[in-house]
């Protein structure tokens, strides 16, 4: 059984960060949008299998999450789109839930396309409810713009 480990974000991770980000995303982060989270001090999480003697440590995805007051922010969320559909973005976002409570953050709030059905299927499986749309909110291809829906989940102190 392979070991995994959810570790702090790095600057020696950014290129294989970036590589999935190109993979997974219509509209990736550049490596300076990375670099300003990592620097603002952001939440940046890299969910990892470690490696053996006979295969390398292995990037499955990552996160990054914004500190508000009473609120954060996810930012970022993706999974090598080889590793999909087999609960590893769930098991970050649980980790991250159980952190934002644990720094006493009342909410989690994020955008999501309205056209991405897997992230708005993860976080309705998660109980994010919708909160807001933002117009023309993200980039498409040919100076296009896609609506942004608004979602929130509050965390509850145990
Ligand atoms: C969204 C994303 C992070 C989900 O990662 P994942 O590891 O595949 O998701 P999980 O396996 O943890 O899925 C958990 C639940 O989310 C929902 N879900 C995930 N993928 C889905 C899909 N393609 N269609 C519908 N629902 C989906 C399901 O309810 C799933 O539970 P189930 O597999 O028991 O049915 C991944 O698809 C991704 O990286 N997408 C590209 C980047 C992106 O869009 N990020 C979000 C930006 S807002």
């Amino acid at each position: 059984m392979s070991e995994l480990r959810l570790l702090p974000m790095a600057i020696r991770d950014l290129n294989e960060v970036l590589a999935i980000e190109q993979r997974a995303h219509i509209a990736p982060w550049t490596q300076v949008q990375f670099m300003d989270s990592l620097n603002a001090g952001h939440w940046a999480y890299t969910l990892r299998v470690l490696g053996t003697e006979d295969a390398p440590d292995t990037l499955v995805g990552y996160c990054v999450m914004m500190p508000g007051v009473d609120e954060i922010s996810l930012l970022n969320i993706a999974i090598d789109p080889i590793h999909q559909r087999q609960g590893w973005a769930k098991k970050i976002l649980l980790v991250m839930e159980d952190q934002a409570t644990a720094k006493n953050f009342q909410k989690i709030f994020l955008e999501v396309r309205t056209s991405n059905t897997p992230a708005i299927g993860l976080y309705q499986r998660m109980n994010y409810q919708q909160v807001g749309s933002r117009k023309a909110y993200y980039p498409m291809h040919e100076g296009q713009r896609e609506d942004a829906l608004v979602m929130m989940k509050e965390l509850l102190r145990s």
